[in-house]
């Protein structure tokens, strides 16, 4: 896979002189899904917008396929990379829903046929098609984060920049919009960077994460790694998937072994299930792990579920 994104040697103060980021050094694939996971005040938000040149460095350069972004016409670049903001008050400015979504399709001179078929593809796909004529100020917080990502979608980007899309989310909207934003990913081959504070979601749908720890990279790589260092992850005031956090309890204290750390429910169930079996009795099962044996009972109503 080639680089879509890459940063070299960024480092970044807010004008009050606050350094925020020092020496960010990170490359995006093209058709990647990247998760930005650090502590609040960490700088993802801050990394977010400067990838979109919304906030412009003194130091470190981004090149977008290849191309520094300084020389990139602003409306080619907002096209390729769309942003969606962490607040969404700092994204919808529109009096409704449709005008908002339509005002990035009007602009890049589509036709009002296009436009509206991109308003009900956005709309349709975080479920908010019957919102269109809503006023803004009317929404909740979480409706608001819904429109702001169909805003972006409306767009059609390469590569998408999300600033924790899912919080303030239901739980069934959250794993929603991340299956949405998975399947844009795998189908459609748009790029994801994602900031987020929803751990457990991460080993689920994506493929590679980065921890930011007062403005610079401490870890990089695939999650199972990455959750695998459990003490820099707690030193970055982190948590591991609570899956990961049940069977690291497992492994230090009651002396189980299991080959890798599951950070999801489907991969506890087949680590649960590789246990050597040492008999079973009808309604019983037992399993060997560790000096000893581990008798489970489970009661004949119980549905071991994914
Ligand atoms: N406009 C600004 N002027 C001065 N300091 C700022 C400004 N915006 C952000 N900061 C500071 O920069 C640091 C990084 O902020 P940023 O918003 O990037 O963090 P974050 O990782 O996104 O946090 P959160 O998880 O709370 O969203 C924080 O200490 C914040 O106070
Ligand atoms: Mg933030």
């Amino acid at each position: 896979m080639v680089d879509i994104l890459e940063a070299k040697d960024l480092h970044f103060s807010y004008p009050d002189g606050k350094s925020v980021l020092r020496s960010i050094n990170l490359s995006v694939k093209k058709g990647e899904f990247l998760g930005v996971l650090g502590a609040n005040g960490s700088g993802k938000t801050t990394l977010l917008k400067i990838l979109n040149h919304l906030l412009k460095t003194a130091k470190g350069e981004i090149y977008l396929e290849g191309k520094n972004i300084r020389s990139i016409n602003k409306d080619m670049l907002f096209r390729k990379i769309c942003t969606c903001f962490q607040n969404p008050d700092d994204q919808l400015f529109a009096s409704t829903v449709g005008e908002d979504i339509a005002f990035g399709p009007v602009n890049m001179g589509l036709t009002k046929e296009e436009v509206s078929k991109r308003i009900e593809y956005a709309l349709g796909a975080v479920s908010m098609l019957e919102f269109t004529d809503k006023p803004i100020h009317n929404l909740s917080f979480g409706e608001k984060k819904r429109i702001c990502l169909a805003g972006v979608l409306a767009m059609g980007p390469e590569v998408m920049l999300l600033d924790e899309p899912t919080s303030s989310l239901d739980p069934m909207g959250a794993s929603a919009i991340m299956r949405l934003l998975r399947k844009l990913n795998k189908e459609n081959g748009i790029t994801m960077v994602m900031s987020t504070h929803s751990v457990d979601l991460v080993p689920l749908f994506i493929d590679r994460v980065i921890i930011l720890n007062q403005g610079r990279i401490i870890l990089d790589g695939k999650p199972e790694n990455v959750f695998s260092q459990a003490q820099v992850i707690r030193e970055a005031k982190l948590r591991l998937p609570r899956i990961g956090h049940l069977f690291e309890i497992l492994r230090k204290k009651d002396g189980f072994n299991f080959n890798s750390l599951p950070l999801t429910i489907g991969e506890a169930r087949e680590a649960i299930k590789s246990l050597p079996t040492v008999g079973r009795a009808e309604g019983d099962i037992f399993r060997q792990g560790y000096p000893g044996t581990l008798k489970r009972k489970v009661s004949p109503t119980t549905q071991l579920t994914q």
